[in-house]
Formats: C-alpha cells, structure tokens, sequence
C-alpha cells in the first residue's frame, strides 16, 4: 500500500516530537484506544491540576484534586483526556495577568480525548459525535447558538459572541456552572464545540492546532485571499514571535502558499529553527530597540502584505512593525498581553500608509475543523515535545522560562485518565 504524500509528511514531521520523559502513550502515532470498546462509566466528579491562587510554585502551584464540571445537557459530551498542549493564555490565566481569573481554575484548552457519554440530541446535530470517537476542543466551549438572534451566531462567527464561555475559567448561563479545563482526567464540552480528529492526524499534533493552529490559521486565510495589495499578485507575511503560535504561522502560511514568509524574532537562537519551519526569511527585532535605526525595519519597509503578531508582551515596537506593510495592507494582534494594552498607533501612519490594524480571537467552529482538515491534507504537524500530565507544573514552568519548542502537549498516560482513581 502506497503511503500518501501528507501522512508521509506527518511522519517526517513526527520527528520533531520529543518527550520530556518518555510517556509511555505517545510514540509520534495515535494514542493507543484498545480500551475504548469497553469504556469504564464516565465519572460525575473529575480530577485534574487545579490552580487556587496565582500560580507561583511552590507556595502556590497546580495541585491535582476533584471538580465538579458543568451541569449535564443533552448537547453535552464528556471527553476522557488523553492530550493538552499547554497555551500562552493558560499562563496568563494561571498567573492572573488578564484580571479575572476566578480560582479554583484548571486550564488547557486544546484537548484531545475519547468521547465516553454523548448527550441525547447530538447525534442529530450537523457534525454529530458517537462514544468512542477520537475528538478535539479548543478554547471555546459555548456560544448563544443563535438563541439570543445573536448576528455572530447566525452568520458562523461563534468565536465573537457575546455570550461565548471560554473551555475554562467560564460561567455558564443558567446555573450551569463553571467551565474547566483540560489538565485533566476529563471535560464536559457543548457538542457543537467538539472536533472530530481526522485520522491521520496523531494526537499530540493535532492538540495545538485546536487553539493556536486555527488562531494564526483564521487571519492568515483571510490576508491571503482578502488583500490584493502592491502591483504584485505574491503575497508576503510576516509572522512576529516565534512561539507556539508563531511557528504554526510559519507552517500555516507556507502551506497556504504565501510566496514570501518573513519571521521575527527577538533574539538570533531560533534563526535555524524558523528557517527549517519553512521561513524565508529571518529577524531579530532586539538587536537594536530605536526604531528608526532598527535596521530589519528599515530593509523590510513597505515590503508585506499582511503581519501576524503573536507577542504575548505589549512591550513591542509598533511603529516598526507598522512600516513594513504595503499600501493597504494590514497587521493583526493575536497575542493578548497582561493587561492587554499595546503601544498608542500612530494616525500619521495609518492614513499615510493607508493600512489597517486589527485583532483575531481563535476561529469560529468552522474554521477550526478547516484548520484540522488542511492540516491533515498538506501534512502540516505542530513541533512539540510530549509532556506526562503528572509533570503539569513543570512543564508550565519550561513554557514560562521561554524552553518550549514549540508546544509542550501533556499526555495521560495510560490515554483515559488513569490518574482519576
Ligand atoms: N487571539 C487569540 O485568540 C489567541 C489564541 C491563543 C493565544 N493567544 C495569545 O497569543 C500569545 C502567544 O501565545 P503562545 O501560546 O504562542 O505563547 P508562546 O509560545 O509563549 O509565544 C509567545 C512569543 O512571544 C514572544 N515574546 C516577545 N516578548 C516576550 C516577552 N516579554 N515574554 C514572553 N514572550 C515574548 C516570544 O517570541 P520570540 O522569542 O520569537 O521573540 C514568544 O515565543 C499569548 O498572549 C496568548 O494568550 C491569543
Ligand atoms: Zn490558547
Ligand atoms: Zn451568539
């Protein structure tokens, strides 16, 4: 039997797996599901690393314990966990950098599981899922569906409603309780939020795609198809900040067939790294903080279509940043800093250069399964490094310090939330 060309891709890619200590479950393949054909019941309590204070380890770290999900619906489905990549908005929801972080919180929001109950109504529902299906969630768990004439939810703009709960530290209308998330056992998730793998996705890459793949994959999309800028029908981008996020934008973006991929980093360590991504080419924004003598500011000027920038900081230098677009073109914040603020825009160089700045939250429930699917079809694999859920904190704390290359995905390691018991 012939190999197709995108699993032989994805094999190459696997490659780039590492494991922090060897979980047994992940070996570059699908997760082991032997025992998914005689499932245990699923719980009505689950377990999982609870934060109760600002995590500061080792006063206060992630300590594993019982919680109660969200009251069932007939829409619902529990997942048993067997992978979550770790988000830089855990961190910045761990360490209560957005305000409003309201403890006991679990984070992790790109999960991947078995579905082990299935709510009564789902199995009618345009994507319905079964017991036993292999499924993904990222980081929403719940919009108004259109209940409230909701303009987002009738127009498949889910991830901009008003009455949106996110996969954690969410409240649900109703009474409904809290949301929690995926460094755990198991999750309770609104079916119309849950995502069919495609096969040939293994898990532990399939698991950053559900957050930051479909978050650089929505504006990357529209960039693409949406701008027609300078006399030149090629298309360049530039992709700021080369973390999870970022090196997804590189991947993403070379698959779409941007002809010109710029990355930009602050420091020279990860030139070869980005090069490899598939970047054509490479800058280090630090070496030099003034603006106007930065020197990739300057070489870059006018030269892109459209920026990606996914610094999780708001120490950034905009207005560098902004010279490098073309008339017309446009740059979109994906990271959301402590605090959120960024640096003041300028109106001289938004009307003198005629370009646009904007935002972009995740993707809607659509785009994530487009995501997934163009991913499995172009061979597109997240480089991360398997983490055992036991080792949550620590691998928190490698994600903290900068180390993670890419995505760190903690796994469960007998694949059902063995640690339940
Ligand atoms: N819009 C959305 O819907 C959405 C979805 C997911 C995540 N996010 C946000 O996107 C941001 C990135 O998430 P991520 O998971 O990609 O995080 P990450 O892996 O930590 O990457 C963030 C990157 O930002 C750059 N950076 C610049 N200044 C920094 C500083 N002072 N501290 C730390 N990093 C700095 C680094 O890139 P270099 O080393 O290359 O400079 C770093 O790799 C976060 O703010 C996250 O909350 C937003
Ligand atoms: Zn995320
Ligand atoms: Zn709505």
């Amino acid at each position: 039997m012939s190999i197709p060309p995108a699993q032989a891709r994805l094999s190459a890619i696997a490659s780039h797996i590492s494991s922090a200590s060897a979980p047994s479950s992940s070996s570059g393949g699908v997760t082991a599901v032997s025992s998914i054909s005689s499932p245990p019941p699923p719980p009505t309590t689950f377990h999982g690393y609870i934060s109760h204070a600002p995590f500061n380890p080792p006063e206060s770290g992630l300590q594993w314990g019982p919680f109660t999900p969200k009251k069932w619906t007939e829409y619902d489905v529990d997942i048993a966990i067997t992978h979550c990549g770790i988000c830089g908005s855990d961190l910045h929801t761990l360490r209560q950098g957005w305000g409003g972080t309201k403890y006991p919180v679990v984070v992790g929001h790109e999960i991947i599981g078995h579905a082990v109950r299935v709510g009564s109504v789902v199995s009618s529902l345009p994507h319905p899922i079964a017991v036993g299906d292999r499924v993904g969630v990222g980081a929403q768990a719940f919009s108004c569906h259109n209940n409230t004439n909701c303009d987002e939810c009738s127009t498949s703009q889910q991830n901009h409603c008003r009455f949106s709960v996110d996969t954690y530290n969410g409240t649900y209308p109703a009474d409904l309780g809290r949301s929690y998330g995926g460094y755990a056992t198991h999750v309770r998730v609104d079916a119309r939020f849950v995502f069919g793998i495609p096969a040939t996705l293994p898990s532990e890459l399939a698991a950053p795609l559900l957050c930051a793949g479909v978050t650089v994959f929505s504006p990357l999309k529209k960039i693409f198809s949406h701008h027609s800028t300078g006399s030149n029908s090629k298309k360049a981008i530039a992709i700021i900040g080369i973390g999870g996020l970022g090196h997804l934008g590189i991947l993403l973006a070379k698959a779409m067939g941007y002809s010109r991929v710029i990355a930009l980093s602050r420091n020279e360590d990860k030139r070869a790294d980005a090069l490899r991504l598939g970047a054509d080419e490479y800058y280090p924004t630090s070496e030099n903080s003034d603006p106007k003598a930065s020197s990739w500011s300057k070489t870059l000027a006018r030269s892109v279509d459209g920026i990606v920038c996914t610094v999780s900081s708001s120490r950034i230098p905009l207005r560098a940043y902004l010279r490098l677009l073309k008339v017309g073109g446009s740059f979109v914040m994906v990271g959301v800093p402590d605090g959120g603020e960024m640096p003041p825009v300028s109106a001289f160089q938004l009307v003198g250069g005629g370009i646009s700045v904007g935002g972009s939250a995740i993707g809607s429930p659509d785009e994530v399964r487009e995501c997934l699917q163009f991913c499995a079809e172009k061979g597109v694999g997240s480089w991360v490094s398997t983490w055992p859920m036991r080792e949550a904190e620590r691998a928190v704390l490698e994600m903290e310090g900068g180390r993670a290359r890419y995505r760190l995905v903690l796994v469960n390691e007998d694949g059902i939330g063995k640690q339940a018991v």
